[in-house]
């Protein structure tokens, strides 16, 4: 037989390699998650997650405004609450003046156009570090519902453009769905963390925002990692429910998910590369084992491959840095 397929051939120059790429990151594909702390001019550094800061709202904007002029069009945003207003129930949770109201305001003020996503959970205001409320040790999930679909409101009336629940708690997105419609907020989208695995991977968030929890783990919630078909029941449910769009979280470990749902569903799909496997590149790229820009734009291209339409990830500006070049 006669040498025919030669599959080289279309990787023979770098215009080839490109005219036939199947897969390209754009920057309105990234999210930017933002992490908020109170007070006035402070920049923190995130030890656990390099390069990435909480900042004091006056900050936050100056950053976000940044971020919005990279061409990013969405921010993703953390509120760390003060230690002495955490309680068992989320109270600070619904403050119509607390910092995530404040900070949704403050950022809708000075950049109207940027999609302000909000992520909702009790954990950041929880004594108990868990995303609902707790109950002799167990985490009560219809009570806890109640109080999320307040708080899912109460960025909407600051001005959120979508609520991101992060919580696992069963029916939630039908009970906040239900709360904006009858409040008039139609146009405010929800944007399901439908399948989010209890995963060792958001250590260094927990650190950041000081939410780890007080005792036991998420297991009771959040997904068993071994699980691919509860993947697919979770998402159904969210989109039935009416989430707008859904979440598969962490990204890197979970591409199967990814794809899965994208061979499936008809709601953009988003993927939340997590700090711990952000942490991995950039300790790794620390010890020089491995090219930090290579590392980052190979792993959020594998993402978006997976079938991701969004990612949220911490390489957000590096990556719109790169891709504005
Ligand atoms: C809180 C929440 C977590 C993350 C996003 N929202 C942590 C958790 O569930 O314990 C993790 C994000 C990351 O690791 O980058 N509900």
């Amino acid at each position: 037989m006669i040498q025919k397929s030669r599959p080289r051939r279309l990787r023979h120059s770098a215009s080839i390699r490109s005219m036939v790429e199947e897969t390209q990151l754009s920057v309105s594909d990234i999210i930017a998650p933002i992490f908020i702390v109170e007070g006035e001019n402070i920049e923190k550094h995130i030890d656990a997650i390099p390069g990435y800061y909480k900042r004091s709202l006056d900050l936050t904007i100056k950053e976000v405004k940044e971020i919005f002029d990279l061409g990013i069009k969405s921010v993703l945003l953390f509120a760390q609450c003060e230690e002495d207003l955490k309680d068992n129930v989320g109270t600070e949770a619904l403050n119509a003046d607390g910092l995530m109201q404040r900070s949704i305001r403050a950022i809708k003020e000075a950049v109207p156009e940027i999609c302000v996503m909000t992520d909702v959970a009790l954990d950041p205001y929880s004594s108990m570090g868990h995303d609902g409320i707790v109950e002799n040790e167990q985490i009560v999930n219809d009570p806890s519902v109640e109080v999320l679909a307040k708080m899912a409101l109460s960025h909407a009336e600051a001005g959120a453009d979508f609520v991101a629940p992060s919580d696992m708690m069963d029916g939630r997105i039908l009970a906040m769905r239900n709360m904006l419609e009858e409040n008039d907020f139609h146009h405010v989208g929800i944007l399901s963390y439908s399948a989010k695995y209890a995963s060792c991977f958001y250590g260094p968030f927990r650190f950041a925002l000081d939410s780890a929890p007080a005792f036991g783990d998420k297991k009771t919630y959040q997904m068993n990692p071994a699980n691919r078909i509860e993947a697919q029941k979770e998402i159904n449910l969210d989109i039935e429910e009416g989430a707008d769009i859904i979440m598969v979280k962490p990204a890197l470990s979970y591409l199967d998910i990814i794809r899965e749902a994208k061979n499936s569903i008809k709601v953009p799909i988003c993927a939340y590369h997590v700090s711990g496997e952000y942490a991995m590149i950039m300790a790794a790229a620390e010890k020089g084992w491995l090219d930090e820009e290579e590392a980052m734009l190979e792993t959020t291209l594998s993402i978006k491959r997976a079938g991701a339409d969004l990612i949220v990830t911490y390489f957000c500006k590096k990556i719109a840095a790169y891709l504005n070049q």
